[in-house]
């Protein structure tokens, strides 16, 4: 049965992607190589400054599937100001990414979620690149 609404891109609940969200963030806290991006830039402990991050998160992805407009951030801006976060590290967010999608959600909506992941990550990943050629350095492409 569908639940999407007629401006949907795809079939997913707000409760599916606050799952998806929550078990995301807490593999991140835990992986050693961008939790402690994580930590510096919202919490060292698990606590509520995560809640926040991920309730701004969740809007973030239902502003993206068009469930609702309650997002009001921007992205791009966040990642490019934010130093710790270099071009090569889009690639190990986004199989951390997938590999959870796909035990959460059915596959049709986790291939749906991936898919979206990839072409939002593929565009931030591009506006870290040129932040990174900006400052006269060359990229870090590890
Ligand atoms: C290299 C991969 C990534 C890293 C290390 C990273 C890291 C971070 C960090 C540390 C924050 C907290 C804000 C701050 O830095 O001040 C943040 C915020 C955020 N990230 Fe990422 N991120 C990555 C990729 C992505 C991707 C691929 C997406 C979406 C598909 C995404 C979506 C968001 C959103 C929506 C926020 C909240 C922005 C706001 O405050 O409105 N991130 N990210």
């Amino acid at each position: 049965m569908s639940t999407a609404t007629p401006i949907q891109k795809f079939d997913i609940t707000a409760e599916e992607i606050d799952a998806l969200v929550g078990l995301f963030y807490q593999r991140i806290r835990a992986h050693p190589m961008l939790g402690p991006i994580f930590a510096r830039a919202i919490a060292s402990q698990d606590g509520p400054e995560w809640r926040a991050h991920e309730a701004r998160i969740a809007a973030f992805w239902r502003n993206a599937i068009g469930i609702d407009r309650s997002y009001d951030g921007n992205p791009m801006q966040v990642h490019r100001a934010n130093r710790d976060i270099h071009p090569g590290m889009f690639s190990t967010w986004l199989d951390l990414f997938h590999m959870t999608a796909a035990e959460v959600l059915s596959p049709e909506k986790a291939a749906n979620m991936s898919a979206l992941a990839e072409r939002i990550g593929q565009s931030l990943r591009y506006g870290v690149t040129t932040r990174d050629e900006q400052r006269g350095a060359p990229p870090i492409l590890r």
